[in-house]
């Protein structure tokens, strides 16, 4: 008998799986909301100008593919430490590595709670990002869900998450969105933020920020601020960053995880552990992508260009929100959601109809993202949806 006879069949990812079935669609007029990357008005998906700079400058100067070590270019993960926590210095008690991309970042971040509290139990609001469930259950930590947004009435489910974590004990972790929620675009307001810090830290909660789309929601600063309001009141916190997005080097695999230690004299021990457990994992992180950003970040210039696109992108964004939002209908509260994401009330048969009569790609769940319409397919996008409910 094979060894591998007792694997079962593994359905491939529903949402890796659209690219393929989009790319096969021999319509001219199809549309891909599917797979969060963002898109141009020309639904390209184009290198940022301002890395494509610094990838070339990396070209000429770099030297050697020599090992760095698994804590990767530090100087990125300094630059990436500066948007995440902004400018302050909290007093040594913040470490942290580059990982291959935000997944890794999570998963190291899962693994590192793991090795302090295995089993340690982590509230995840839904919906959430589809990886983060079984991401987590690869650590063997346990999840405790509650609702964080009510797709029906399209409400964020402030008052349940709170009561949610009114009932978390000292060692809880909560998984918590930094900006930009993947998949509904339903973020926290500022009060809720500030109250959310002051249970996290009357109650003991262990945060583990998830920060994927900083710049994408209202800019770099607003969308961290949420993060930085927990980070200044608890004691102990984990950052997962990812570039993908902001920086548009989806396939490079950048990110990093930080971690906000209790004492300063935590954080060499906390950050030994993540390199131990970076080492089991990819022994080191993929340089390319990190190695660029890090030259962009070096260079005012290079910044100030990488910050008016990510601008840009943000604007088509948000015209794209509000034109789709002035339709009403499944559409009336995509204007109030952030980022590239909004999940529709629609249903699974309104959603294979527009696929098979539309050519419509978007997530079974009702996601959509939001960078694969333009202005002008808004309107066409809005009457498709209104012919199929
Ligand atoms: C998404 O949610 O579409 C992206 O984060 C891509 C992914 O890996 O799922």
């Amino acid at each position: 008998m094979s060894f591998f006879a007792p694997l079962p069949q593994q359905p491939a990812d529903a949402l890796l799986a659209l690219i393929g079935l989009y790319r096969d669609d021999p319509r001219a007029h199809k549309l891909d909301l599917g797979v969060g990357v963002y898109r141009d008005e020309a639904g390209r998906t184009p290198v940022m100008a301002a890395l494509k700079q610094a990838e070339k400058r990396l070209w000429e100067s770099q030297d050697s593919k020599s090992y760095l070590g698994p804590e990767g270019n530090a100087a990125f993960t300094r630059h990436m430490r500066a948007l995440a926590f902004g400018a302050g210095d909290f007093g040594g008690r913040i470490t942290g590595v580059q990982t291959p991309g935000g997944t890794g970042a999570l998963r190291l971040a899962a693994e590192l709670l793991a090795a302090a509290k295995p089993g340690a139990r982590v509230f995840v609001g839904t919906p959430t990002w589809p990886n983060h469930p079984p991401l987590l259950a690869a650590a063997r930590l346990t999840t405790q869900t509650y609702t964080h947004f009510d797709v029906a009435t399209q409400r964020l489910c402030f008052d349940e998450m709170m009561a949610a974590l009114g009932t978390a004990q000292a060692g809880d972790v909560a998984l918590l969105h930094g900006c930009c929620h993947n998949p509904t675009g339903a973020d926290l307001d500022g009060d809720q933020w500030a109250a959310l810090a002051d249970l996290l830290a009357d109650r003991g909660i262990v945060p583990l920020l998830d920060l994927a789309y900083q710049g994408l929601g209202h800019g770099m600063d607003a969308d961290a601020a949420g993060v930085r309001l927990v980070l200044d009141k608890v004691p102990e916190a984990l950052i997962a960053y990812s570039c993908d997005k902001n920086f548009g080097v989806y396939r490079e695999r950048v990110g990093a995880l930080f971690a906000l230690t209790a004492k300063a004299a935590d954080a060499d021990r906390v950050n030994s552990n993540l390199l131990s457990l970076a080492r089991a994992n990819w022994s080191m992180p993929p340089d390319h992508g990190a190695a660029a950003i890090a030259l962009l970040m070096e260079d005012p210039d290079l910044v100030v260009q990488w910050r008016t696109e990510l601008d840009g992108m943000r604007d088509r964004l948000r015209a794209v929100r509000d034109t789709l939002a002035a339709h009403g209908g499944a559409l009336a509260h995509v204007a109030e959601q952030n980022g590239m994401f909004s999940q529709l009330p629609l249903s699974p048969p309104v959603i294979a109809r527009l696929r098979a009569e539309h050519g419509i790609y978007m997530a079974g769940s009702g996601r959509i993202n939001i960078a694969g319409l333009t202005v002008e397919t808004a309107g066409r996008f809005a009457q498709a949806i209104a012919a199929c409910v």
